[in-house]
């Protein structure tokens, strides 16, 4: 944990949510919920049959994916419960669960809390997977590999040869990849998003997340789902009930309206945050500041000299130069970073932050 003194003034580089908020059909429909009685009773633990249905068609839609709304489908509070009632499901104490480095904090922290191991292994310089370093690390209980895709922290989009490797992989180790797709929408430039979980000889042994929060503008409505074989259901099932019994009723009513009503809302704003990526792309390689120019989920990760402590970098440029950035320690980054999030800013905003920002590591490094 940093303490630090924030100006007021800061501007901040280190909220991963997009700018926009939830469409307003999405509201109106929670709204509408919440003075019916439908509202605040609970509803079935594997969500509501509204929901799950419009999202089937999505899957199938968008992504590739077959799935029956009761056997394959959970809808949870969000893509973060959906990844600890997956984890709970599918392991025992002291199982192992492979993380590409850098990872998704809370991916790690879930593991952990399981009482699994995470089996760390280093993506490449670019961030992209090393497939033989993961299963050169799977060992006899290891039973799930993680992939992030777009990636928090690093904003790396995997291809689908990489993602279709680790599925066979995994397949072959008869161990579960676990495929999280927060990021669905935000993949930009040439870079397609691919779910692994459409490549049909190996559905079997691959779960996917999906999550309202980034895609819809909607995280504090706390609705995602996991999609996963049949033959993990029940467990999946048991885990949501005892944690989260089910998501909240009038949010579950409100995705099921942004999927129904507005499917094409996330696309609306992908041309908004281009235009900031490009000029965070421009500024940062004009003035020489190392990192992989990635294609999606909003984020770069700046790669600092090796001999620098990022996090006393991360305070300095916060109560020196008015602007915050994240360390990449907490991410499990095994070299100085700072990851950078271009998702919640315009380009008045961007603009004025990454002068802060090269002007400050020119003065701190
Ligand atoms: C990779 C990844 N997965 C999941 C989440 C959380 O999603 P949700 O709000 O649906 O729990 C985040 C949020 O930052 C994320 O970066």
């Amino acid at each position: 944990m940093m303490h630090c003194n924030v100006p007021k003034d800061a501007i901040s580089f280190g909220q991963g949510v997009p700018f926009f908020g939830p469409p307003k059909e999405a509201v109106a429909a929670a709204a509408t919920v919440l003075s019916e009685e439908v509202g605040y009773r609970y509803g079935l633990d594997i969500g509501t049959v509204g929901l799950r249905n419009v999202i089937a068609g999505k899957l199938k839609v968008s992504n590739g994916i077959d799935a029956d709304p009761d056997e394959n489908i959970i809808v949870c509070a969000g893509a973060n419960q959906a990844f600890f009632n997956v984890i709970s499901a599918i392991t025992d104490p002291a199982d192992g669960i492979v993380l590409p480095t850098p990872y998704y904090f809370n991916h790690e922290m879930a593991v952990r809390i399981a009482g699994c191991r995470p089996i760390l292994v280093p993506t490449d310089e670019d961030y992209q997977l090393d497939v033989d370093a993961m299963f050169d690390a799977v060992d006899e209980r290891t039973r799930a590999v993680v992939t992030v895709s777009p990636n928090n922290p690093t904003g790396a989009v995997f291809p689908s040869w990489a993602l279709n490797e680790v599925n066979e992989r995994c397949a072959d180790a008869g161990i579960i990849h676990i495929s999280d797709e927060a990021y669905e929408h935000f993949a930009f430039g040439m870079a397609d998003h691919y779910s692994p979980g459409s490549f049909d000889k190996t559905t079997e042994h691959t779960i996917s997340l999906f999550s309202f929060s980034k895609s819809f503008g909607m995280p504090g409505y706390r609705v995602g789902y996991s999609v996963h074989p049949e033959w993990m259901h029940n467990d999946v099932l048991k885990v949501q009930d005892t944690i989260g019994l089910c998501a909240p009723m009038p949010s579950q009513a409100a995705a099921e309206a942004a999927l129904r009503l507005c499917p094409d809302y996330p696309s609306r704003f992908v041309p908004t945050i281009e235009e900031v990526r490009s000029l965070f792309i421009k500024v940062l390689t004009e003035n020489d500041i190392p990192f992989p120019v990635t294609d999606g989920g909003f984020y770069f990760l700046l790669k600092l000299p090796d001999d620098v402590d990022a996090l006393a970098v991360a305070k300095r440029l916060i109560e020196d130069h008015g602007i915050i950035t994240i360390p990449g320690r907490p991410f499990g980054a095994t070299f100085p970073a700072l990851r950078v999030s271009y998702g919640n800013i315009d380009l008045e905003v961007a603009a004025e932050g990454l002068e802060r920002l090269v002007n400050g590591l020119e003065a701190i490094l």
